[in-house]
């Protein structure tokens, strides 16, 4: 059964497609899937798109049509917890959705009826994802490239990652998201989605993020420039680091 190797923008993707062998190209659900093997084993590439519902659709369509083993997200997230700066890693290990609330019935943050507001990684994934993090090299990038983006004094935080379907760019706003949930270390807008399908299905999911912006004032120039020149090379140094490591 493959591996997914989810991503939310092409971005994110690039270079990996390349990667393949054997490959092949399905499209289903309006969306295109990659099929193929990389370092001999079995991999489906999909893009998620941006938002929960466009990850969920996507999460549902690699575990029902292509009967994926597991799931992980590469991609970018902003930073909030103060320790979490540009170009540093990030490995959820619980994902919950900040703009979930159905309160006074429920308790903010909860999903109704699963009882739940954070969804749990896989933690055997996320260990995995650990040991090739800390094998991706800072030599992918040139020095003007290291020096821009702070790559050399990457770090490696483990914890709360949180979504929902805003790109969080002020300050207050993440000060505010910081203030309700002080261990979260990064926000995106698509991994709390994948990791709720996932407990549905029972399929193992994890996720690994770059900060690429610290979700303030800047996150808006941040971003983009991230995710050009640093998000694709790190994503496929990772997935490469990692792959070799799975069953
Ligand atoms: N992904 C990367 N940066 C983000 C931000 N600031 N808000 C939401 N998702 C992001």
């Amino acid at each position: 059964m493959p591996t997914a190797i989810l991503s939310a923008l092409p971005e994110e993707q690039h270079g990996l497609r390349e990667q393949l062998d054997a490959a092949q190209h399905v499209r289903h659900a309006g969306r295109d899937f990659h099929t193929g093997r990389w370092h001999g084993k079995p991999v489906v590439l999909a893009l998620s798109r941006v938002g929960k519902v466009a990850a969920a659709t996507t999460a549902t369509a690699l575990i029902e049509r292509f009967g994926v083993q597991r799931i992980v997200f590469t991609g970018v997230a902003g930073g909030l917890h103060p320790d979490v700066q540009v170009g540093d890693t990030v490995i959820g290990t619980e994902f919950l959705q900040h703009d979930m609330d159905a309160s006074p019935l429920f308790p903010r943050h909860e999903v109704p009826l699963y009882g739940r507001s954070r969804f749990a990684a896989d933690a055997a994934l996320v260990d995995l994802l650990t040991m090739a993090a800390s094998a991706v090299s800072t030599g992918l990038f040139d020095a003007a490239t290291r020096a821009h983006f702070k790559l050399d004094g990457m770090r490696i935080h483990k914890g709360l990652l949180v979504s929902g379907d805003r790109f969080v760019s002020a300050a207050q706003e993440a000060l505010a998201l910081q203030h309700h949930l002080p261990d979260a270390l990064a926000v995106d807008m698509e991994g709390a989605a994948v990791a709720q399908v996932c407990y549905d299905y029972a399929v193992p999911f994890a996720a690994v993020r770059n900060v690429s912006d610290r979700a303030d004032d800047t996150a808006h120039v941040d971003f983009p420039a991230y995710l050009s020149q640093v998000a694709g090379k790190q994503a496929r140094a990772l997935v490469s680091a990692l792959l070799p490591l799975l069953d």
